[in-house]
Formats: structure tokens, C-alpha cells, sequence
């Protein structure tokens, strides 16, 4: 083989072998998989560490699934379980026109005897065991889904902290925390919180971050 050849068979291979080691090391570092997005996952507010806020149920009730994002969005950072408050006759999109006098949730508003909603589970799967528990729901017509009645009598949040946290097209929570805390009776009820349903999770992370509920 001719001298240049050789040189340039030579270079090839270690230009290559170059290539595989950074390449490796490269891999190592992120495990193989694109790295997650930091932003999104620590709110930008310099909280990666997760709060011990012991067992975490987030119980919600959502008829358009604005509260249910948020609500997966507290799971995901509080590492809690989930709980949705389903009606045993759910809201179909007719139900829900609020501006139409003849439909169910005008009718209800309009006549309180007709807010009792049953609920196909009014209790969830092991209550007993749970430290803190997240109280999610829309604002209907600037008060709290009547939806979660049904709920907040069923159960004794003794012992519990309660953290209230709802969505809305662009009322504030109002009184309709307190209002809860009232029905309920028992538990350490916390001040509640407002989001938009286009709020990002990094929203819900600052919120959390600042609630400094965590155990010593
Ligand atoms: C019956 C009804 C009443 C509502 N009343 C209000 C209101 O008073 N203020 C407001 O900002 N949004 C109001 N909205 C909008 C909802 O609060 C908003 O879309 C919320 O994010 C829905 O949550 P969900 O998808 O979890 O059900 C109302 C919606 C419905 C269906």
C-alpha cells in the first residue's frame, strides 16, 4: 500500500475512535435518554427538592378537565394519589350551559334543593392514612362546584391538612375556601388557590413550594 494511504487509512481511525469516546462519555452523563426539561420540572424557582408532606391525596371533582391538569400536575409533584369525584349522572355538555335557563346546572343554581349530586364514591380508598389532602374544583357562578358537597360531609378531615385549590374562566377563589372549610368542620384547612385553566405546571410548583406545609 502506498505511503499516503496508510496515512490517511491511519487518520480515519482515530478521527473514529475520537468520536466513540466523546460520544460515550456524552451518553453516560444523561443516561442515553434527552434530558429533562428543568424548567418546567423545578418551576424555575429553585425547588427540585420534593416536601415530605407525608401520604398526598388530591381529591377532585373536574366536568371539562381544567381541574383535573392541575390536579395531575399536584400528583406529579407531590408524588400524592389522585381521586376524582364522579356524579353518578354525569354532566353532559348540555348540563353544563350555564347561560341557558333550562339546563341542569341553571336549574340547580337557580333551586339549592336540587344541588344534592350523588356521587358514584364519596369516599376514598383508605382516607384514614392520608396527611394532607389537596380539595380541587371549578367556580361555578363565583362559589365552589356544589359537586364537592357531597364529599366535604362524607368525611372527617380531622387530623388532616386541607389545601383547597380550584379553576376558573376568571373569578378569584373568593370565599369559596373558607366556605368549604365550613361545611367541612374538622381538619386544618389552609388558604386556597386560583388557577387559570392555561396555568403550566410550573405554576403549581411555585405554589407548592411556598406553601411550607412539609413535616419537620
Ligand atoms: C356552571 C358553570 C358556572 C361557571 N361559573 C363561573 C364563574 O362564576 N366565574 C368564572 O370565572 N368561571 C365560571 N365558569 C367557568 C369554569 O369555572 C372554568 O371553565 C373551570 O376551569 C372549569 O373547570 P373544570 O374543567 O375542571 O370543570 C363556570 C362554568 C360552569 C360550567
Amino acid at each position: 500500500m502506498k505511503k499516503a494511504a496508510k496515512l490517511f487509512i491511519l487518520t480515519a481511525a482515530a478521527l473514529l475512535m475520537c468520536f466513540c469516546l466523546a460520544f460515550s462519555a456524552c451518553a453516560e452523563k444523561t443516561g442515553g435518554e434527552p434530558e429533562p426539561d428543568k424548567t418546567e420540572e423545578s418551576g424555575g424557582s429553585g425547588g427540585e427538592e420534593r416536601q415530605d408532606f407525608g401520604d398526598v391525596l388530591i381529591v377532585y371533582f373536574s366536568a371539562t378537565n381544567n381541574t383535573e391538569k392541575i390536579a395531575g400536575y399536584i400528583a406529579d409533584i407531590t408524588g400524592g394519589t389522585t381521586f376524582e369525584l364522579v356524579p353518578q349522572t354525569p354532566y353532559t355538555a348540555d348540563d353544563l350551559k350555564y347561560y341557558d335557563s333550562d339546563s341542569r346546572v341553571y336549574k340547580e343554581y337557580t333551586d339549592a334543593s336540587l344541588r344534592d349530586v350523588p356521587l358514584v364514591n364519596a369516599t376514598p380508598e383508605n382516607w384514614e392514612k392520608y396527611d394532607a389532602v389537596f380539595v380541587g374544583y371549578p367556580i361555578w357562578w363565583g362559589g365552589a362546584s356544589w359537586v364537592l358537597n357531597g364529599f366535604i360531609t362524607a368525611n372527617d378531615f380531622t387530623g388532616k391538612t386541607v389545601i383547597p385549590f380550584c379553576t376558573s374562566a376568571g373569578s378569584g377563589i373568593g370565599s369559596s375556601d373558607t366556605q368549604l372549610k365550613e361545611m367541612a368542620g374538622t381538619g386544618d384547612w389552609k388558604a386556597g388557590r386560583r388557577f387559570s385553566p392555561s396555568d403550566s405546571k410550573s405554576a403549581v410548583q411555585s405554589w407548592i413550594n411556598g406553601l411550607q406545609l412539609a413535616r419537620s
